[in-house]
């Protein structure tokens, strides 16, 4: 995809280029919160913020696990999905982490950032969202642990409990017990085939294990509870449980 920064957004970029020598996490959030400028009546911009910060929560926590310099990756996490910004104008949401990686880099080099990081930053971004490692196993080979981080940092905030309440209310509702048991059953075998997932590092594979197995008991326990629903029909048909 060919290089693309708006003028709109390179204006605020050297708006941010004066403060430069501020921390640059705490630069970059600020930054990332101006560009998608979440206003009243627009609550899927503060929603992205919102995912911004806790994937970057997520950055943080691998950075620590692995004993790395958190800052590039909390960065990455922070910038991975400002390119919503020129998705939103233009519908291209499929187009959004390419997006994101040209303003990241526009960004981070205007901050005087190296090179080099900015060039692991801008990959790790793209990442992301550019497929999946069945689709594409051969760049998922070659990522360094980094530039899987950001990838598995966002899908540890779209697995989390929120995701699972999300697709809840999608399919759960007030359904017969045989409906309910075929959707958890369902939800539950991707809960199960997901603990196979690549992970850039053991550290998000600990985390990534957590929340699927977190998935794994709620579904148990929805199915469960759909099978009791005949017991006490059994009990009353005189089948002393
Ligand atoms: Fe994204
Ligand atoms: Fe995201």
């Amino acid at each position: 995809m060919e290089h693309f920064v708006a003028e709109e957004m390179r204006r605020l970029i050297d708006k941010y280029r004066e403060r430069k020598n501020e921390d640059l996490m705490k630069l970059t959030y600020e930054f990332v919160k101006d560009a998608l400028h979440p206003e009243p009546g627009r609550e899927d911009k503060l929603y992205r913020l919102e995912h911004s910060l806790r994937v970057a929560l997520w950055g943080k926590k691998i950075a620590e696990g692995e004993g790395w310099d958190p800052e590039p990756l909390v960065i990455a996490c922070l910038l991975h999905d400002i390119g919503y910004v020129e998705s939103w104008k233009n519908g291209a949401y499929g187009a959004h982490h390419h997006y994101s990686r040209f303003i990241a880099e526009e960004y981070l080099e205007a901050m005087g950032y190296d090179p080099k990081e900015v060039k692991k930053i801008g990959v790790a971004i793209v990442l992301h969202a550019v497929s999946s490692p069945t689709e594409n196993p051969e760049l998922f080979k070659n990522a360094s642990p980094f530039e899987l981080s950001v990838w598995d940092a966002d899908d540890l905030d779209r697995y989390d409990e929120m995701r699972m309440i999300m697709n809840a209310n999608r399919d759960i509702g007030e359904l017969t017990a045989a409906d309910l048991k075929k959707i958890a059953e369902n939800r539950l075998s991707l809960a199960v085939s997901s603990k196979d997932r690549i992970c850039g590092t053991e550290t998000a594979r600990k985390y990534w294990l957590e929340e699927m197995a977190e998935g794994r008991r709620l579904y148990e326990r929805l199915i469960a509870q759909m099978d009791h629903t005949w017991e006490m029909e059994q009990w009353l048909a005189g089948k002393r449980l």
